[in-house]
């Protein structure tokens, strides 16, 4: 028998990421990666170089440290949290756990692509809900619910299309899972939520069995590079990741950052004050240029364009790039058709709205 990979691996089409060069461009605004603005607390660049002194010793496995500042943040029970390499390493941990050959993961179409790569990866079948005029409608996720239903992704607010499930709908989704389906709440960008019928995931994870809540540092703490996320898991989930998870997971940089980070309340604060408000600046500007933009709960928009030569998604792209904006290409989400903008910096904004406005006149 020849080396072949497990079946679904090789249907896997590679997570492409946000762009970061634009080649000729005098100044660049990266703006393809929902990261935030303002970077990482001075308190947590502290922490991570004080850690300098320990980069000869394995971290403790577990996050230890980590797992306590998140459970004294968040007042949360610091034995069920599990921290990873980025949130997406606990997105995958949950399907190396529980998805058997064969068995069925949910998720929205157009939503955050590494559940449909975890579920490949396991030789799982992706099951992809379509959206209606890109929401996702919950009564669609539970038609597809049926015995063979392992795992329920669910980002909320999802990416690239920024919408979001209120509590309410959530709760209904979980009524209608069997005890045997866990529903993973992807919470990536709660911090930058603010209506009131939202919530992350804390109360469901701690009043059942089978909902996971997954976090990040990655944008509203300024902390992408460092790689870290957890999840809020039932207690024998977290056991059966801590099982899977490799034995040191998280660096010891990244254990301090991290949990410095959360000490920092007026930083975060700061950064989520600023996206609110430029956030529904560019939404108001593009929409003056005559551009299709969706309401956004988070720190990105998804702006679409008219499937007409000289006036697409692919046209305006490469007008940005030209001018050193670099917005995230959406045809990996199956939108072609869209640019997802990530909330910059006062200048980084100014200058993508400016730019589309000129893209929208001259075309
Ligand atoms: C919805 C969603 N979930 C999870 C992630 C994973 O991020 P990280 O691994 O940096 O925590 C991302 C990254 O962009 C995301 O958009």
């Amino acid at each position: 028998m020849n080396l072949t990979p497990k079946p679904g691996v090789m249907e896997i089409d590679a997570y492409v990421p946000g762009r970061s060069e634009a080649k000729g461009a005098n100044r660049v605004y990266k703006l393809s990666s929902n990261e935030s603005p303002f970077g990482p607390s001075p308190k947590a660049v502290a922490a991570y170089e004080a850690a300098e002194a320990a980069l000869g010793v394995y971290p403790e496995g577990s996050a230890k440290i980590l797992r306590e500042a998140i459970a004294a943040h968040y007042g949360l029970a610091a034995d069920r949290i599990v921290c990873g390499n980025g949130s997406d390493e606990v997105l995958s941990l949950l399907a190396n756990c529980y998805v058997r050959p064969g068995e069925e993961v949910l998720f929205s179409a157009h939503a955050f692509s590494l559940y449909k790569i975890v579920t490949l990866a396991n030789s799982g079948v992706p099951v992809e809900v379509p959206t209606r005029d890109l929401k996702l409608d919950i009564g669609d996720v539970i038609a597809r619910v049926n015995e063979k239903t392992r795992l329920v992704y669910i980002a909320n607010p999802n990416n690239p299309t920024a919408s979001y499930v209120s509590a309410s709908e959530m709760r209904r989704l979980h009524r209608a899972l069997p005890p045997s389906a866990l529903l993973v709440i992807d919470a990536a960008y709660a911090e930058y939520v603010q209506q009131n019928d939202y919530e992350a995931g804390i109360e469901l994870v701690s009043t059942t069995n089978n909902v996971v809540m997954t976090r990040m540092f990655s944008k509203a703490y300024g902390l992408a590079g460092i790689r870290v996320g957890w999840g809020y898991c039932p207690k024998d989930v977290a056991d059966a990741l801590h099982r899977v998870r490799a034995p040191f997971n998280v660096n010891i940089a990244a254990h301090h950052a991290a949990a410095a980070a959360l000490g920092d309340v007026a930083h975060t604060e700061l950064a989520i004050r600023h996206n609110a408000l430029w956030r529904e600046w560019l939404i108001a500007e593009i929409r003056k240029a005559g551009l299709r933009v969706d309401d956004s709960v988070a720190n990105f928009v998804l702006i679409h364009f008219p499937d007409r030569s000289g006036r697409s998604a692919a046209d305006a792209d490469r007008f940005l790039m030209a001018r050193g904006i670099i917005m995230r290409a959406c045809a990996s989400y199956d939108l072609p058709q869209c640019l997802r903008l990530t909330v910059g910096s006062e200048e980084a904004n100014r200058a993508a709205a400016a730019a589309l406005r000129d893209f929208v006149e001259t075309a």
